[in-house]
């Protein structure tokens, strides 16, 4: 297969922010994850896993959304304040309807973020909560001055605001937040959105909820025709759900090859929506100021058997990685309009980069393939180009994206995407979804003359994973040696074969 990458060619910049998390109160995620506790056996800074923050400053996280989700609106942020033995107890009622105890609120999310190094983004609460509350909450966060809430953080031991950039007004307000249509939630957008302030010149980053299994097209087109100017992003949902339904997911490490390339034919579906909603709002914002923010998306599978229904756990496979290989390659690709993205979740739900049990922790095949691709974020994407061939199906559609009746659906075999860093380092990502078929790439990277520094691929069987008892498993490995370089001044040949089921990366300096 030829392959082509035109690093002179230097398209928009990859936001660090697209290789986000999502870490909801849901399951595992929050307690018995990533916070044990300042009490716990098990290594911790100020209750903080030391193993996971070490683990994801490695993968380099760059922001993290919290509290929810669909948590979110019915999260009331002064319950989360103040000494922990005063903190209000209360059912999840979403999730599992196990004790909320409040224990990790506002301070130790900063907290967490400060550990770890990456932005903090946190989700207001529209449905169940009130203007005056999102707006003393973003006061607290980041009012510098002699006010109420200010005040009050202060007795709370923070004295300095926390400058807090990304906030969300409210989350799938077209389902668990409110059930509103797209016009109501647009006007109370536009309210809530009015009194969300900037304390200090550090503008917050306002996020409008946006589609998710309400039909995609209507909710972009109403929201930014009646609220564009006023947002910053527009958020997307997309989960990859291979079953027929939702109460039919499928399991996440028992499948078929056929549900295996189901599953990855709709991760590749998102790059039709964005590429639509992409062209939404193209029309009420051409200079693609309004971010598209796709803070949910990964795959949702049956959870795993004998856990509670509630808690989202699943194992995580090689498919999995394919899944997250096609999708940042997707968001990389789109990364003049895709500003922020964040996998659902990080640690124990849904698509997950880490499990847990106990003082155990596994990382998972979707962890290494984050981490693989880190030296993307902050780069600028390049031209680059292949044409392989497709596996077409005719049943990945969601209803909430069909306009009529579908073709079947094309998906490359082997997907990928290009960037070149401020230092002139090129980092290059690739693909082969096929289980069964290694590929022999031919990679010119024209008009440059450059030294590979990095080959490391991701591969095994469609079913292989990372368990407690045999961690690595599944680690990418070195295949330096493999690829045949061949430098010239006006480019560079470099010749591999994509092992079947792989994600790789190759970095040079030109
Ligand atoms: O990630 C799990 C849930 O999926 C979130 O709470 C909600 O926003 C979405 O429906």
């Amino acid at each position: 297969m030829r392959y082509i990458v035109n690093p002179k060619m230097k398209g928009a910049y990859i936001h660090p922010e697209v290789y986000g998390n999502f870490s909801e109160h849901l399951g595992r995620c929050i307690y018995d994850g990533i916070y044990v506790g300042e009490h716990s056996d098990i290594p911790n800074v100020n209750g903080m896993r030391t193993d996971i923050v070490e683990a994801l400053k490695n993968m380099k996280l760059p922001v993290l959304r919290w509290p929810g989700g669909c948590f979110a609106d019915e999260y009331h942020w002064k319950d989360g304040i103040g000494p922990k033995e005063n903190r209000k107890k209360m059912i999840n009622t979403h999730w599992g309807g196990v004790v909320e105890d409040n224990s990790f609120g506002t301070h130790e999310f900063f907290e967490l973020c400060r550990q770890i190094g990456c932005e903090p983004y946190v989700n207001g609460n529209v449905g169940s909560g009130t203007v005056q509350e999102m707006q003393e909450w973003v006061e607290y966060m980041n009012s510098p001055a002699i006010s109420p809430m200010a005040n009050l953080r202060r007795e709370n031991g923070q004295d300095e605001p926390w400058g807090l950039k990304y906030f969300a007004v409210g989350n799938e307000n077209w389902g668990c937040g409110g059930h509103m249509t797209a016009a109501h939630y647009a006007d109370e957008y536009r309210r809530y959105a009015t009194y969300v302030r900037n304390y200090t010149d550090k503008r917050v980053y306002k996020i409008a909820c946006g589609p998710g299994q309400h039909p995609y097209w209507d909710w972009t087109e109403t929201l930014m025709r009646e609220a564009g100017s006023l947002m910053n992003g527009l958020s997307l949902h997309y989960y990859t759900v291979p079953g027929e339904d939702w109460k039919h997911k499928g399991s996440a490490t028992d499948f078929t090859e056929d549900e295996y390339y189901k599953t990855l034919g709709k991760a590749h579906f998102i790059e039709r929506l964005i590429r639509e909603s992409g062209a939404i709002m193209d029309i009420y914002d051409p200079d693609k100021k309004v971010g598209l923010i796709v803070d949910e998306w990964g795959t949702w599978f049956d959870v795993e058997p004998g856990t509670n229904p509630g808690f989202l756990y699943q194992q995580s496979t090689m498919r999995d990685a394919l899944v997250a290989g096609i999708s940042l390659n997707i968001f990389n690709k789109a990364a003049d309009r895709v500003h922020m993205a964040n996998i659902a979740q990080l640690i124990n739900v849904l698509q997950a980069v880490i499990l847990t049990d106990g003082d155990k922790m596994i990382l998972t095949p979707t962890y290494h393939v984050f981490e693989m691709f880190k030296t993307h974020q902050g780069a600028h994407l390049v031209d680059s180009a292949l044409s392989a061939p497709t596996f077409d199906r005719d049943d990945i559609v969601p209803a909430a994206a069909k306009r009529g009746p579908e073709a079947a659906y094309k998906t490359p075999y082997v997907m990928e995407s290009a960037s070149v860093a401020e230092d002139g380092t090129i980092t290059v990502t690739i693909a082969n979804l096929s289980a069964t078929e290694a590929q022999p790439v031919e990679m010119r990277l024209d008009g440059v003359e450059a030294k590979l520094i990095e080959a490391r691929v991701l591969t095994g069987d469609i079913h292989d994973k990372n368990e407690f008892d045999n961690p690595d498993a599944v680690k990418p490995v070195c295949f330096k040696k493999d690829v045949k370089v061949d430098a010239a001044c006006n480019g560079t040949e470099v010749t591999y074969t994509l092992p079947a089921c792989s994600v790789a990366v190759l970095r040079f300096e030109a």
